[in-house]
């Protein structure tokens, strides 16, 4: 498959859920609180894709399958439009209501979100290859490295949301150990 083709599958994989999400709001599937499961599950795909994306590295050193790394693009920014779609819905759920907002987002596991959020708008911002040319790729790799506290600041967000079943949220800690560790492995290995 080539590069672009690749992108575009991993576009319409990513979008999914989204279309998904959608489609129940307007068909009024989520007849009890829908903003309420808009938020949970626009915040659920955020994390997963930020998760898949941080994997991909993990996945070529072990399969050599270079294939894939086209789609991280569309992973990272995907992660990252779920981030802020999430925010959005969150917002949305309490009628765009300024003074309690602000009341409420002064709580931990609210701060830890908005700081994955705020992490992950210059990544955002800097996916596209203007932005690669314009900073150089040593300095737009450097900042991408962002991407490994926003992921552990919306993990942290995520723990503090959970209130039963914490099985996904295991496999988020491992993955993301994996990604981080072959991350340090890479950075300070000795050269052969
Ligand atoms: C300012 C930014 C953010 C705000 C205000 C926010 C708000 C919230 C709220 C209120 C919930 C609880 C939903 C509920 O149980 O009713 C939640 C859950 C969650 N958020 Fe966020 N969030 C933010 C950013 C993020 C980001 C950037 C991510 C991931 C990259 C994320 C991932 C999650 C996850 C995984 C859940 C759990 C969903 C579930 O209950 O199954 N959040 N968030």
């Amino acid at each position: 498959m080539t590069p672009g083709r690749t992108e575009a599958l991993a576009w319409t994989i990513v979008g999914a859920p989204f279309a998904l999400l959608v489609g129940n709001l307007l068909a009024g599937t989520y007849d009890v609180s829908p903003w309420r499961i808009a938020v949970q599950e626009s915040g659920l795909w955020a994390l997963r894709w930020t998760t898949v994306t941080l994997m991909v590295s993990p996945f070529v050193a072990l399969t050599g399958m270079r294939a894939v790394e086209p789609s991280r693009r569309a992973l990272g920014l995907g992660s990252a439009l779920y981030g802020f779609v999430h925010l959005w819905f969150w917002m949305r759920q309490y009628a765009f209501d300024w003074p309690f907002l602000f009341d409420e987002i002064v709580r931990v596991f609210l701060l830890l979100g908005l700081a994955a959020t705020l992490l992950m708008t210059p990544l955002a911002a800097t996916s596209n290859d203007f932005s690669r040319r314009r900073l150089g790729m040593d300095r737009w790799r450097r900042l991408h490295l962002l991407i490994y506290p926003a992921a552990a600041a919306a993990w942290f967000h995520y723990s503090l949301s959970i209130r039963l079943d914490r099985r996904e949220l295991y496999v988020h800690a491992a993955c993301l150990l994996v990604a981080f560790g072959q991350r340090l492995y890479r950075e300070f290995a000795p050269r052969r």
